[in-house]
Protein backbone atom coordinates (compact mmCIF):
# COMPACT_ATOMS: atom_id res chain seq x y z
CA UNK A 1 0.00 0.00 0.00
CA UNK A 2 1.31 3.54 -0.93
CA UNK A 3 1.29 5.40 2.59
CA UNK A 4 3.46 7.77 1.26
CA UNK A 5 4.12 9.22 -2.39
CA UNK A 6 6.51 11.09 -4.26
CA UNK A 7 4.43 14.06 -6.04
CA UNK A 8 5.09 15.09 -9.44
CA UNK A 9 6.97 17.99 -7.78
CA UNK A 10 9.33 15.85 -6.28
CA UNK A 11 10.51 13.99 -9.20
CA UNK A 12 14.11 15.73 -9.87
CA UNK A 13 14.39 14.82 -13.58
CA UNK A 14 17.07 12.67 -13.18
CA UNK A 15 16.08 9.09 -14.02
CA UNK A 16 18.45 7.14 -11.13
CA UNK A 17 18.02 9.81 -8.59
CA UNK A 18 14.44 9.58 -9.31
CA UNK A 19 14.52 5.92 -8.78
CA UNK A 20 16.17 5.40 -5.66
CA UNK A 21 14.15 7.95 -4.27
CA UNK A 22 11.45 5.54 -5.03
CA UNK A 23 13.02 2.91 -4.24
CA UNK A 24 13.47 4.22 -0.50
CA UNK A 25 9.92 5.19 -0.38
CA UNK A 26 8.42 1.99 -0.88
CA UNK A 27 11.22 0.01 1.84
CA UNK A 28 8.61 2.94 4.42
CA UNK A 29 5.70 1.89 2.69
CA UNK A 30 6.81 -1.85 2.96
CA UNK A 31 7.65 -1.04 7.00
CA UNK A 32 3.97 0.24 7.27
CA UNK A 33 2.65 -2.68 5.69
CA UNK A 34 4.41 -5.15 8.12
CA UNK A 35 3.79 -3.41 11.20
CA UNK A 36 -0.29 -3.50 9.92
CA UNK A 37 -0.17 -7.13 9.45
CA UNK A 38 2.53 -8.31 11.70
CA UNK A 39 4.39 -6.38 14.51
CA UNK A 40 7.48 -8.00 15.05
CA UNK A 41 10.63 -6.02 15.88
CA UNK A 42 12.62 -8.28 14.32
CA UNK A 43 11.13 -7.88 10.59
CA UNK A 44 11.40 -3.89 11.55
CA UNK A 45 14.92 -3.64 12.62
CA UNK A 46 15.08 -4.93 9.08
CA UNK A 47 13.19 -2.59 7.19
CA UNK A 48 15.02 0.05 9.22
CA UNK A 49 18.61 -1.62 7.63
CA UNK A 50 17.28 -1.75 4.30
CA UNK A 51 16.48 1.99 4.54
CA UNK A 52 19.79 2.55 5.74
CA UNK A 53 21.27 0.74 3.56
CA UNK A 54 19.81 1.74 0.36
CA UNK A 55 20.03 5.57 1.51
CA UNK A 56 23.90 5.56 1.49
CA UNK A 57 23.62 3.84 -1.67
CA UNK A 58 21.88 6.82 -2.36
CA UNK A 59 23.80 9.21 -1.31
CA UNK A 60 27.14 7.66 -2.62
CA UNK A 61 25.44 7.19 -6.10
CA UNK A 62 23.91 11.52 -6.21
CA UNK A 63 27.03 12.83 -5.42
CA UNK A 64 28.84 10.79 -8.24
CA UNK A 65 26.36 11.82 -10.61
CA UNK A 66 25.72 15.61 -9.45
CA UNK A 67 30.17 15.53 -9.74
CA UNK A 68 29.56 14.45 -12.99
CA UNK A 69 26.99 16.96 -14.37
CA UNK A 70 29.71 19.59 -12.79
CA UNK A 71 27.08 20.63 -10.32
CA UNK A 72 27.95 23.93 -8.51
CA UNK A 73 26.64 23.19 -5.25
CA UNK A 74 28.08 20.20 -4.82
CA UNK A 75 30.16 20.95 -1.98
CA UNK A 76 26.66 22.26 -0.29
CA UNK A 77 24.65 18.81 -0.79
CA UNK A 78 27.33 17.08 0.83
CA UNK A 79 26.61 18.90 4.16
CA UNK A 80 23.03 18.72 3.54
CA UNK A 81 23.86 14.74 3.43
CA UNK A 82 25.83 14.86 6.38
CA UNK A 83 22.88 16.96 8.36
CA UNK A 84 20.29 14.81 6.92
CA UNK A 85 22.03 11.36 7.92
CA UNK A 86 22.75 13.19 11.44
CA UNK A 87 19.09 14.15 11.49
CA UNK A 88 18.10 10.49 11.32
CA UNK A 89 20.77 8.96 13.56
CA UNK A 90 18.90 11.00 16.38
CA UNK A 91 15.61 10.13 15.03
CA UNK A 92 16.29 6.40 15.58
CA UNK A 93 18.06 6.84 18.73
CA UNK A 94 14.85 8.78 20.05
CA UNK A 95 12.62 6.23 18.92
CA UNK A 96 14.87 3.43 20.23
CA UNK A 97 12.68 3.15 23.97
CA UNK A 98 9.91 3.67 22.94
CA UNK A 99 9.75 0.86 20.61
CA UNK A 100 6.70 2.91 18.40
CA UNK A 101 8.00 2.28 14.85
CA UNK A 102 4.64 3.36 13.15
CA UNK A 103 5.66 7.31 14.62
CA UNK A 104 9.32 6.21 13.89
CA UNK A 105 8.41 5.43 9.81
CA UNK A 106 6.25 7.99 9.77
CA UNK A 107 8.88 10.50 10.89
CA UNK A 108 11.92 9.21 8.85
CA UNK A 109 9.59 9.39 5.44
CA UNK A 110 8.87 13.45 6.84
CA UNK A 111 12.93 13.76 6.85
CA UNK A 112 12.89 11.91 3.78
CA UNK A 113 10.90 13.80 1.82
CA UNK A 114 11.28 17.35 4.12
CA UNK A 115 15.40 17.21 3.67
CA UNK A 116 16.56 14.50 1.72
CA UNK A 117 14.64 15.59 -1.41
CA UNK A 118 14.15 19.08 -0.70
CA UNK A 119 17.91 19.51 -0.97
CA UNK A 120 17.78 18.23 -4.38
CA UNK A 121 15.45 20.78 -5.69
CA UNK A 122 18.75 22.90 -6.28
CA UNK A 123 20.02 20.22 -8.40
CA UNK A 124 16.88 19.80 -10.08
CA UNK A 125 17.16 23.18 -11.30
CA UNK A 126 20.59 23.05 -12.35
CA UNK A 127 19.62 20.22 -14.49
CA UNK A 128 16.66 22.09 -16.12
CA UNK A 129 19.09 25.45 -16.46
CA UNK A 130 21.92 22.91 -18.17
CA UNK A 131 19.86 20.75 -20.37
CA UNK A 132 17.90 24.02 -21.40
CA UNK A 133 21.34 25.51 -23.27
FE1 LIG B 1 18.47 12.31 -3.25
FE1 LIG C 1 20.64 14.76 -2.07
Amino acid sequence: MDHFQLCESMLIGHEQIDAEHQALVDVLNHGLDLLATSPQVEAVWDVLDDFRTKLSEHITNEEVIMSRHGFTDLECEKAEHLNALACLDDLVERHLDEHDFETLLRDIAGLMLGLFIKSDMSFKVYLEKIKGC
